[in-house]
């Protein structure tokens, strides 16, 4: 008995070391540790050998029996381990997926098309306009005439003495004028250029120019529409100060401050201690332009104002590089 016991511990220990695969796993359960198996049979034979012999018998069957499991479970991990095909075999099919990370508006597009939804909601139509431009929409049509001083203020990129990249989004206010009749109320977003670059200047950005003119419009009407979008764009309760300022096509001119959205007008580093800043150019649109498109100063009145997309998003949240917006760091832009 006792030698048959320390046989069948050799001959499985030995058919443990073939297995490679389940089914040969399974096959050597059912044979050796199963219910039916080659080491329950023998248990089941202690019974009928000498009382004397039977303690220490029993006990060596008992750990060959855990000694077999033992090896046997260890042999199960590593065949299941060993099921995935080597990394030569091409990609693993079993393994989890990766996520495509979705992409997303750049938050210039994002505040661009928030201040237009702003003035939609207030009866503006959009319009959009070239940014390949002539010079007399960009200036002559804007009462700019050639070697006025104010054209120095622009850094304009000529393409030719007639055609220029736009400096700002105004010459839409002509274009459009010249080929409606009020009312009107118009938005027109885009791309201006000038030849500048600092921390605070790209060579291109963006603006969104406004106008609205009809019978009875007045300054009262510029400061009401403002504020509104104001507000909401900064979704604060803010204060508008309008300064007196010059446009050749705005008269009366003023450039509009608000309280400071970062201190709320106490005073700090971003506002340099004054409480306010600066947002918006408009004014009470100039009868020389009306002129130049054949509205009767006399009968229609109107007001237009200009901001700059990027100086917006720049104090809505907080950043202090305009350069930022286009140097693609992801890290930057996915945090909008
Ligand atoms: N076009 C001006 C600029 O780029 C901004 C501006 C000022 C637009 C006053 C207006 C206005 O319509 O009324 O600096």
């Amino acid at each position: 008995m006792e030698q048959a016991l320390e046989q069948l511990h050799e001959e499985a220990l030995g058919a443990l070391e073939h297995v490679s695969d389940k089914d040969q796993l399974e096959a050597f359960r059912i044979k050796y540790l199963g219910r039916n198996g080659l080491i329950g049979s023998l248990m089941r034979q202690l019974v009928s050998i000498a009382a004397d012999d039977r303690p220490r018998l029993g006990k060596r069957a008992n750990e060959v029996k855990n000694d077999l499991e033992t090896r046997f479970s260890d042999k199960q991990q590593s065949v299941s381990t060993s099921v995935r095909p080597p990394a030569s075999a091409g990609p693993d099919l079993s393994l989890p997926g990766r996520k495509p990370v979705p992409g997303k508006l750049h938050p210039v597009t994002q505040i661009m098309e928030e201040i237009c939804s702003i003035f939609e909601s207030m009866g503006f139509s959009i319009a959009e306009g070239p940014d390949i431009e002539l010079d007399h929409y960009n200036f002559a049509a804007l009462n700019i005439p050639e070697h006025h001083p104010a054209r120095d203020m622009h850094d304009t990129f000529y393409i030719n003495d007639a055609v220029l990249l736009r400096t700002h989004t105004s010459p839409m206010q002509a274009r459009i004028m010249e080929k409606q009749q009020p009312p009107l109320r118009v938005i027109a977003p885009g791309k201006v250029y000038r030849c500048d670059s600092d921390i605070t200047h790209t060579p291109m950005f963006h603006q969104v120019e406004g106008f609205l003119v009809d019978k009875n419009v007045s300054f009262a009407d510029l400061k009401g529409v403002l504020t509104v979008f104001i507000r909401k764009v900064f979704e604060k309760e803010l204060a508008l100060r309008f300064r007196p300022s010059f446009f050749p096509f705005t008269e009366p001119s003023a450039e509009v401050d608000i309280s400071c959205v970062i201190c709320g007008g106490k005073g700090c580093r971003v506002c340099k201690q004054t409480g306010w800043m600066e947002i918006l150019g408009s004014g009470m649109i100039d009868p020389e332009v009306f002129k130049m498109v054949d509205y009767d100063p006399e009968v229609y009145s109107g007001f237009a104002f200009g901001l700059g997309i990027e100086r917006i998003a720049m104090l809505k949240y907080g950043i202090d590089d305009i350069r930022l917006y286009y140097e693609n760091d992801l890290r930057f832009l996915s945090q909008f």
